[in-house]
């Protein structure tokens, strides 16, 4: 299974237990999202359920029958002048990091965000996070920069690397 390519496919409904079930990983024991209440099959279904699947999917990495990773496009702000921006983020279950799966993923939501029109994805990437600031920069984002002592996890102040990709060539 290890050596296996990922199925890229839009999420589904029945994809959320183990979409969750990786980003809450993260949400009890790192950094790499700054939510702190873990999400919950049933009454989160909304995330999914109601996003505008054309302009801000969410993609699953499948390898065998099993969800591996994923990754959403994500609104950055309400404000409508801001609909051109979106948020991407990439989440590989912790058994499946360092095989590529996370560049797949953002290939495939980058082509999705250019396919929707849309003009520049942003990353937001808490310090200390190497293999997402490699990951974005492998795909040409660019640094905006630091956004200082913004977040606090684990009672640890945070600074917040901001990254982007022009997909308009702006
Ligand atoms: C960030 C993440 C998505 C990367 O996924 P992955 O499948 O392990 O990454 P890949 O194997 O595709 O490698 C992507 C790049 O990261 C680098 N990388 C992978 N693991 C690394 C590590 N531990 N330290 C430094 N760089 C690393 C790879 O060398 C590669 O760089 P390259 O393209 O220049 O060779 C994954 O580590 C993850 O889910 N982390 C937790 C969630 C998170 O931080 N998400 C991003 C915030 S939205």
């Amino acid at each position: 299974m290890a050596g296996q390519p990922p199925t890229i496919r839009d999420a589904r409904v029945g994809d959320l237990e183990a979409i969750f079930e990786i980003y809450n990983h993260e949400v009890l024991n790192g950094t790499a999202t700054f939510d702190t209440d873990p999400r919950v099959v049933g009454r989160d279904q909304s995330w999914l359920a109601e996003r505008d699947a054309g302009r801000h999917p969410v993609l699953v990495a499948e390898v065998g029958d099993r969800v591996v990773g994923w990754a959403s496009l994500n609104p950055w702000s309400s404000r409508k002048a801001y609909a051109r921006t979106a948020e991407g983020s990439v989440y590989v279950h912790r058994d499946s990091r360092g095989r590529g799966l996370g560049r797949s993923l953002l290939a495939a939501i980058i082509e999705r965000a250019r396919a929707a029109g849309l003009g520049v994805v942003l990353g937001r990437i808490a310090e200390g996070n190497e293999s997402s600031v490699r990951l974005m920069e492998h795909f040409c984002f660019g640094h905006i920069g630091t956004q200082r002592r913004c977040g606090e996890k684990f009672g640890q102040i945070l600074d917040v690397e901001l990254m982007d990709l022009h997909l308009d060539g702006g």
